[in-house]
């Protein structure tokens, strides 16, 4: 099964291979933020893969369409509900400091 730990709380989880970056964070309460719910429309869920990038489900035109207008765009970026976790491996995955903010901007009984 993939692993998957989330920079900078380094909360770690197990999922079905499958399972977008997002869901993972949604099964084991890491912060990433998910305006669009998910639909690739908002960029909130903009993550830093720093462990198992070539690992993930490859990138689609939409996602290249949307990530452009996420923040601080690097080489290891992905949007959270579209990158899968398919493999059996050990992720690592920073969560953007504006992904954060959007997850607690939804949730503000979190704060
Ligand atoms: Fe909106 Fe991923 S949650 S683009």
């Amino acid at each position: 099964m993939p692993k998957i730990r989330f920079l900078p709380d380094g909360i770690a989880t197990e999922v079905a291979a499958g399972t977008s970056i997002l869901e993972a964070a949604r099964s084991c309460g890491a912060h990433v933020g998910s305006a669009c719910g998910g639909v690739c429309a908002c960029s909130t869920c903009h993550v830093y893969v720093k462990a198992g990038f070539d690992e993930l489900s490859e990138v689609q035109e939409n996602e290249e369409d949307i990530i452009e207008k996420a923040f601080d765009v690097k080489a290891t970026s992905r949007l959270g509900c579209q990158a899968r976790l398919q493999a059996d491996a050990t992720y690592e995955v920073e969560i953007t400091a504006e992904s954060r903010k959007a997850f607690l901007d939804e949730h503000p009984d979190l704060r």
